[in-house]
Order: C-alpha cells, then structure tokens, then sequence
C-alpha cells in the first residue's frame, strides 16, 4: 500500500531531514585519512542524541550501529567498526532519522584525502545521477521515469546501476512501498504513477564494473561481485503539485563544519 503524507506530516519529516543533514555534515567535517568508521558513528550519535531524535537504522533487523560507513568495494550497509580510512579510499556515509515517529533518510560518498581521477568521477556521476533522478519526481510522471533517467545518465557514463537493492517510499516507516529502482523498468513490472504527498528516498549505487553484488559474512555489508569501486548518494524528498522538496537538503544557510 502507497500512503501519501499531509503538509503537517511532511513538516515530521523535515525535521527529521534536518537532523540527517546535520549528522552528514558532520561526519563529513570528520573524515579524513586515520579516522575510524566507528568514530564517524559515534559523531553521527552524537548530533541524533543531542537533537533528541533516534537512528532508523540502530536495531532494524538487528543492525548494530547509527550509521552505515561503506568504504570503496562497499556498496551500502557497511558497519563502522575499527577499519581506519586511509588516503585514497572512498567512503560512503548513510544516516536516518526518527522524529515523531517520522522517517528521513539519507547518503554521501566522500573522498578520504586524495582519491584517483576514476574515483572522483564516480563520486561526481553517482551525485548527479541522484539529482536527476530528483527532478523526475514529478507529480503526474511514474516511478519508472525516476529510475530510467538515473539509468542513462550512468551507462552513458560508462558505469552501472545496482539492480538488487533500490529506492523507497518512507514515512512512518523506513521502508514503504513503492520501491524505487535506478534503473528502468521492464515491461510489466509496477510503474505506479507519483501523487502528491508520496514521499520517497532516491538512492542511485553506481559500480564502476558490473552491477552484480555480494554480502559479506557479517551479514550486512554489501560489495561489488568483481570488487570495483562503488558510490552512493541519497535523499528523501516529497512530492507535490509545485515539484520535489528535499527533506534532507541542509538548512539554509547552515553552517557546513561541525
Ligand atoms: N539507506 C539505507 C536503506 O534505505 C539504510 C538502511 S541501513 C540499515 O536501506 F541498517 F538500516 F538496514
Ligand atoms: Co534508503
């Protein structure tokens, strides 16, 4: 079942948003050669505590931290731990919010010092695949719309789009229907069309190599199969009749050091 959110509900996850944003702006004021993944996590706890909010991701189906730290091969749902960034890794960062009861979720991928020409273009193509697929988010358009335009811009780029873990509605939940592919769909498949107050995470993984992933055996992290480097970005927005709003877009204005 689609919910589609009021104003007053979409207000929640703006709140919520605004503390995701703050939590990536400041692990990412952080990150550089020789920090550990878990003390990102532990900034990232930092801020939702002080906010009064809670992690959407600490004990979902069990996941053990606030954050998820995804280094180079990583795809997403890496778990920050003891490993140390080192210059040259890329690293990407995904945080959740609860406010209310209500969802926000969102991703970066950042450089760690200096990073290789390819890796830079991959983080530069993953960030403009997720704003265009923002901009299909259009009331009256479909989901599918969103995923074709991501899949172009990266296969056009050379690159490839993960198949096997997408985009979601979210609200009340972390994770809602409908899902949110990066890639189009086949005939046949759902294609729902987007109404006003659908709100949805848009979350582009783009793998330099080929698409196909693996899970390690913490049961979590996810990589690519052929061990090429892997970005991910995200946002969760709403939909409505004057376009998509950004809920996890940093506030105006806001300092971006920690
Ligand atoms: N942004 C990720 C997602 O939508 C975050 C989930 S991590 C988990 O799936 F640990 F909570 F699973
Ligand atoms: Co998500």
């Amino acid at each position: 079942m689609i919910t589609l959110k009021t104003p007053q509900q979409t207000a929640k996850m703006r709140e919520a948003g605004l503390i995701v944003a703050a939590m990536l702006a400041a692990t990412r004021a952080a990150v550089r050669p020789g920090i550990t993944t878990a003390e990102l996590d532990r900034i990232a706890a930092e801020i939702l505590r002080k906010a009064g909010a809670t992690s959407s991701f600490l004990g979902y189906h069990g996941y053990p931290a606030t954050i998820c730290t995804s280094v180079n091969d990583e795809i997403v749902h890496g778990i920050p731990g003891k490993r140390r960034l080192k210059d040259g890794d890329i690293v990407g960062i995904d945080a959740g919010a609860i406010v209310d009861g209500w969802h926000a979720d969102a991703a970066i991928t950042l450089p760690v010092g200096t990073v290789s020409p390819e890796a830079e273009r991959l983080i530069r193509v993953t960030e403009e695949a997720l704003r265009i697929g923002i901009a299909k988010a259009r009331v009256g358009d479909r989901i599918g719309d969103i995923g074709a335009a991501i899949q172009e811009l990266v296969e056009g780029q050379g690159y490839s789009v993960v198949r096997n873990y997408v985009g979601h509605g979210i609200g009340r939940a972390m994770h809602e229907e409908p899902q949110v592919p990066n890639y189009r769909p086949a005939r046949g498949q759902a294609n729902p069309p987007i109404s006003e107050g659908l709100c949805l995470a848009i979350e582009p993984m783009v793998n330099v190599g080929r698409p196909e992933t693996r899970t390690l055996g913490d049961q979590w992290t996810v990589v690519t199969a052929d061990k090429t480097l892997s970005a991910h970005f995200e946002h969760t927005l709403a939909c409505t009749a004057a376009g998509p709003v950004v809920l996890t877009a940093p506030k105006e204005g806001a300092a971006v050091a920690a």
